[in-house]
């Protein structure tokens, strides 16, 4: 069998964990499967429906095979796949490099190849592959090859969500093992401390994440308002504010957006921050150029600015303000490669008031709120 080429571009989807950890069931999948189509979520590219962890019994049967919880999933896991695909969507599920996954069910070490098989039995997708329970004597270079090895011979077109955390230095290696993504860090949590962490943390990664293998930076949590499936990651909530910034970031640094909110219930802003498709498009341009960073020295030391080149030509610019107080950032177009002797200027376009706000020469600046973004698309016209 020939295997399509997958994940060119950053997977979009949801991911049942932030929002329901342990508590998942068929109905949920099937209640949030409706939702994302009428809630034109699924119009705007959102293509995976992820069952997290929890999902299984937690022991294998006497013949070492998964089972699917069937209080949880009385029907078993191709009808859930198959509800999922009639829909037009994709059907993702998880497991563990380790024993055991990190709620500890059973993980999938020396059951790779079975399980994958598994997997393609059912339909599935996009296996999302965690990094708990491991055997000390071997190393994650080893314990994620196999799996994507499996997966690549599953007789099924599976993308394959390594579940790393950043550690090992998993972006040098982690394309390798066949992986399409690759998380980068620690948990995210409904926290604007949290979000800020992450993207930090990843700055100076962005040039590993390419078409076909990306930087995984968490699943979002865009209008979870501190209600998140436990403690940990409900963590107090975000204002509108951040969870503006939260994906403008992830747009920005082409990372998957996989939503983690409950899409049943969503707020009207909840529907407009994920829902713009400006900032959707810079993600899911089909280079996935990297984005690289510029500094302005009259701009704060919490303004970071990103600039993404677009496939068309087009520039976009994102200014994040990671600090307490409103302040003014500026782009100088000599960084972006665009020095006076060129003769051209931008005509710039905000992404997230959706307005065209006129051309500029040389500079851009703006005023950016506090934990605030500003994202514009700059196309480039002959000066008057
Ligand atoms: C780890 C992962 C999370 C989630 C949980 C499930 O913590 O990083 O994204 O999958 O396991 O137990």
């Amino acid at each position: 069998m020939s295997r399509k080429a997958m994940c060119a571009v950053p997977p979009m989807g949801w991911n049942s964990w932030n929002s329901f950890t342990e508590k998942i069931n068929e109905d949920l999948i099937r209640e949030t499967v409706d939702a994302m189509k009428k809630q034109g979520l699924q119009k705007a590219g959102y293509e995976y429906v992820v069952i997290d962890d929890c999902w299984s019994m937690k022991e294998r049967d006497k013949d070492g095979n998964l089972v699917p919880d069937p209080e949880k999933f009385p029907h078993g896991m191709k009808a859930v796949a198959d509800y999922v695909h009639e829909n037009g969507f994709k059907f993702g599920m998880y497991s563990c490099c380790g024993t055991r996954t990190c709620a500890n069910y059973p993980g999938s070490f020396e059951h790779e190849y079975e399980d994958a098989k598994q997997f393609a039995a059912w339909g599935v997708d996009y296996l999302k592959y965690d990094n708990c329970f491991k055997p000390q004597h071997l190393d994650d270079r080893n314990l994620y090859r196999r799996m994507g090895l499996a997966l690549a011979n599953s007789g099924r077109d599976i993308v394959f969500s390594a579940c790393q955390w950043g550690t090992e230095s998993v972006h040098e290696w982690i394309s390798s093992s066949g992986a399409h993504l690759f998380r980068s860090t620690i948990d995210i949590n409904d926290s604007w401390n949290s979000i800020k962490d992450i993207a930090l943390s990843q700055m100076d990664k962005t040039a590993y994440s390419s078409a076909y293998c990306h930087n995984d930076m968490d699943m979002l949590v865009v209008g979870m308002y501190g209600k998140g499936g436990d403690e940990y990651i409900s963590a107090g909530g975000c204002t509108d504010e951040e969870y503006q910034t939260h994906f403008a970031l992830w747009a920005m640094m082409n990372s998957p957006l996989m939503i983690g909110c409950d899409v049943r219930n969503m707020t009207e802003q909840t529907k407009k921050i994920l829902l713009n498709k400006d900032l959707i498009a810079i993600n899911q341009d089909i280079e996935c150029r990297a984005p690289f960073q510029v500094q302005c020295t009259s701009n704060s030391p919490d303004t970071y600015v990103l600039v993404k080149f677009l496939s068309n030509g087009d520039i976009a610019i994102g200014m994040f303000n990671f600090g307490d107080t409103p302040t003014l950032a500026a782009v100088d177009f000599w960084d972006l490669g665009l020095p006076t002797s060129a003769g051209k200027c931008l005509e710039i376009y905000d992404c997230i008031e959706h307005e065209n706000i006129g051309k500029k020469s040389e500079m851009l600046t703006a005023t950016v709120a506090a934990h605030g973004s500003k994202v514009y698309r700059c196309k480039m016209v002959e000066k008057e």
